[in-house]
């Protein structure tokens, strides 16, 4: 990948895998100098992206933080801005995994609260500080180009999905989609602020996956396969960009076209 990228400090969250490490080391390869690795608890797969940063030119900051947390939303903010100074690219990526590990044993109500907690109260109460900062750093440098902020939803949820996983990840992505289109109400035009919607994405969950599964998440695409981590790195490079200064308020759905004949 050529160095196109007009950024040089990003912040990640949730690199220590899936989707935000791709995202990660696609922010490195592009031309990113220098890049906050979050985490809260796989450190080994923080460092294993921090790894991957490195030899793609770019230096990492591992920052361990636990975004339902006041104090880790407080540390995250405050390391970032002390580490990078200036930040022009921000990805709300971290989102809590309740479909494999510990939590998959919780029961609904149980998954329903952590995803709560995690992806909404934490992105939202740590995102408005963040642009804060972003807002602030722009109107400082009044000749530098505003600062991108990228969020992670879901194509499904706004339209709605059958089942436990719909009735959860649907209301808790939608809560997430429908801020950051008030957001970049609120903070442009010294703020860029965009939603990423992903489709089908094999990450940890879709490597498990039964047939079923599989043969679903290939029929609902038009493109006929399961979309792949760099798809959506991809995405969110052309939202971040701060060259992309007329993209803002947008969600790009991001599954391979939803197949309406499946
Ligand atoms: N995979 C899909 O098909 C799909 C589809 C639509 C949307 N998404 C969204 O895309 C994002 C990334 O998903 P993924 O599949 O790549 O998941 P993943 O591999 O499980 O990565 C999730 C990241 O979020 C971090 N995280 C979890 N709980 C946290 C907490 N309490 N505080 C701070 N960080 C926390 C994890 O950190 P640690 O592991 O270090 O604890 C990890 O780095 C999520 O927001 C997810 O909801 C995924």
């Amino acid at each position: 990948m050529s160095k196109s990228f007009h950024a040089t400090k990003a912040v990640v969250t949730g690199s220590s895998s899936g989707i935000g490490r791709a995202i990660a080391i696609s922010l490195a390869k592009a031309g990113v100098e220098q890049l906050v690795v979050h985490y809260r608890s796989n450190e080994s797969g923080a460092v294993e992206t921090a790894d991957a940063l490195r030899d793609a030119g770019c230096e990492p900051v591992l920052l361990e933080a636990d975004l339902a947390s006041p104090a880790g939303r407080q540390a995250l903010v405050a390391g970032s801005f002390e580490s990078l100074g200036e930040v022009q690219t921000w990805v709300n990526n971290a989102g809590a995994d309740v479909l494999t590990g510990e939590a998959a044993a919780m029961d609904f109500e149980g998954k329903l609260r952590h995803l709560l907690d995690v992806d909404v109260t934490g992105t939202i109460l740590l995102s408005r500080t963040v642009a804060d900062r972003l807002m602030n750093q722009f109107e400082r440098m009044s000749s530098s180009l505003p600062a991108s902020m990228v969020f992670i939803g879901w194509d499904q949820a706004p339209e709605g999905m059958e089942g436990d996983a719909g009735q959860m990840f649907g209301p808790v992505k939608a809560a997430v989609m429908a801020f950051a289109k008030s957001l970049a109400q609120t903070s442009g035009p010294r703020l860029r602020v965009n939603t990423i919607a992903p489709g089908w994405i094999r990450t940890s969950w879709g490597e498990s996956t039964s047939d079923y599964w599989n043969d679903r998440a290939a029929g609902q695409s038009l493109m006929e396969r399961w979309g792949n981590v760099d798809d959506i790195a991809k995405a969110v490079l052309y939202a971040a960009d701060p060259a992309n200064t007329f993209l803002t308020a947008q969600t790009l759905q991001l599954n391979g076209g939803f197949n309406r004949r499946f």
